[in-house]
């Protein structure tokens, strides 16, 4: 099926739901994974809930695929093209759809979820492309490991020890755009360099201590449309998805060559003459500020400028150093 069309997601669902039941059982879920974190799992355990959450978080999330596979360089997202592909906490088939959606390629693809019903749910979308089962596959050195907001459901060592068991070449993970969830993340991170990994997205060098602490947290923001359905949902249940933040990486088993690209971490000012960002670089142990002039950009090139996403890796030549933390640079 063609993923991103509503009504093929409508006609799959565990059990028809009409309009006024999907935003009931939405805001049920909503709650649940924001305010009453005790009852995160309760979801999963209900037909309802399950074709519910198919209808609006399963076309929103999978849109975060694209994202992330920009940011890679073009060999590293052509070796996901050809690795097998193991979705850890699929839920309904999303990464498993955006990845076929994304590369349409033949390799094979794994789902792997605790819900039964979430496993009922992706046979329906996915049906024979992909197999699908409770426990993980014993050997996976030449896959690729996904997480997909599952990450924070599951216990940190739990993810570990799934990343020990199937010793993937590459991870990924999407993950919420959050402060809790950036904790946790910076803590699977640290030991992922330790397991000999190097990381590739977001940070500008594979194993460089990472600058964010305190109140701050790295996430990457993005700006979407959505089908008419989907953004209905969306206004119906007071839930954002124009806008999103997110948490996503990407890891490579013994990358040790620098990436050497910078990070937007955060819009700082617009000036008369440039743009200021805050940016995490390969070398300094702190985020540093770029100055970018508006000199000899179009009026398209300033408006597409100042509508960049927060935590796009980039390529720069510096023009002139400001200052210890601050350079005038120009984008490559
Ligand atoms: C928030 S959903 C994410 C679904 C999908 N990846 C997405 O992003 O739309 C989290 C999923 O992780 C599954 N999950 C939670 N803990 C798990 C575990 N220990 N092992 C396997 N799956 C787990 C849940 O059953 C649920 O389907």
């Amino acid at each position: 099926m063609n993923p991103l069309n509503y009504d093929k997601i409508l006609e799959n669902l565990l059990v028809p739901l009409k309009e006024s039941q999907i935003v009931a059982e939405l805001k049920k879920i909503s709650q649940n994974f924001t305010s009453k974190r005790e009852k995160i799992g309760e979801y999963v355990e209900s037909k309802e809930m399950v074709s519910a959450y198919s209808c609006f978080y399963l076309p929103t999330n999978m849109v975060k695929f694209k994202f992330l596979m920009d940011q890679l360089p073009e060999s590293l997202r052509e070796r996901i093209g050809e690795l097998d592909f193991l979705d850890i906490g699929t839920g309904p088939g999303t990464y498993l759809l955006a990845h076929q959606n994304y590369f349409e390629t033949d390799n094979k693809l794994f789902g792997v979820d605790s819900s039964s019903l979430m496993i009922d749910q992706a046979k329906k979308f996915l049906g024979d492309r992909a197999q699908f089962s409770f426990g993980l596959p014993p050997d996976f050195s030449k896959g690729t490991l996904f997480f997909g907001n599952s990450l924070n459901e599951m216990k940190l060592d739990k993810a570990i020890d799934m990343v020990s068991k199937t010793s993937p070449e590459i991870i990924l993970l999407i993950e919420p755009g959050t402060k809790h969830s950036f904790a946790l993340i910076s803590e699977f991170r640290k030991s992922m360099i330790e397991k000999g990994y190097g990381v590739v997205f977001p940070c500008p060098a594979p194993k460089k201590n990472c600058p964010v602490s305190g109140e701050e947290w790295c996430h990457q923001v993005l700006r979407t449309v959505h089908e008419p359905e989907v953004e209905r949902l969306s206004q119906l249940i007071s839930l954002d998805r124009k806008i999103m933040p997110m948490i996503a990486h990407c890891y490579l088993k013994n990358h040790e060559g620098k990436n050497h690209r910078a990070l937007f971490y955060r819009f700082l000012k617009e000036t008369k003459h440039s743009f200021d960002w805050q940016v995490c670089l390969e070398k300094n142990e702190k985020l540093v500020t770029f100055e970018i002039p508006k000199r000899g950009m179009s009026k398209k090139e300033m408006k597409e400028f100042s509508s960049k996403n927060v935590g796009e890796a980039f390529d720069y030549v510096v023009e002139k150093e400001l200052g210890p933390d601050k350079f005038r640079i120009t984008l490559k």
